[in-house]
């Protein structure tokens, strides 16, 4: 079972869905103002264009997932991390990392700006992280 955090309009939780017959995926966004191009309805939409039938879709936050400890042998997430800033920051990997089993497998996509002073608009980097988490 898989979880995509931040999953807009459900590209990457149909891509693992698709990839990963023998499982299923959850994605989960809280489609606010900033994003609204993406929906749940949209994320239906183009699971069953692509026939997919192994994910579902979720209202929900990032910060305060409505999720058991443990529940996900894989966290995937594509450039949401870097929108949550502050205090939400840390509950957000907290989360993350409470929902995700011993030895599963977390990873993520973001952009960091590298040198916010001098180049502001111009240097971004696209961070892809991908950790096992710890079994001990
Ligand atoms: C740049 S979009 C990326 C969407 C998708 N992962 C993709 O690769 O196309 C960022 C997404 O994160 C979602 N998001 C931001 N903060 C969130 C939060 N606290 N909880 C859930 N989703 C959040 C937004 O609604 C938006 O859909």
């Amino acid at each position: 079972m898989g979880l995509d955090i931040g999953c807009g309009s459900g590209a990457l939780t149909i891509a693992c869905a698709k990839r990963n017959p023998q499982g299923k995926m959850i994605g989960i966004d809280r489609w606010g103002k900033e994003y609204a191009s993406f929906s749940l309805p949209l994320c239906e939409k183009n699971a069953a264009a692509e026939g997919v039938k192994n994910a579902l879709f979720r209202r929900g936050n990032a910060v305060k997932l409505d999720f058991p400890d443990e529940s996900f042998d894989a966290v995937t997430s594509n450039y949401v991390y870097h929108n949550i800033t502050g205090e939400d920051k840390q509950a957000l990997l907290l989360e993350t990392l409470r929902v995700l089993k011993k030895g599963g497998t977390f990873s993520m996509a973001m952009v960091t700006i590298s040198d916010a002073t001098m180049m502001p608009r111009l240097v971004h980097k696209v961070a892809i992280v991908t950790f096992l988490s710890s079994s001990a």
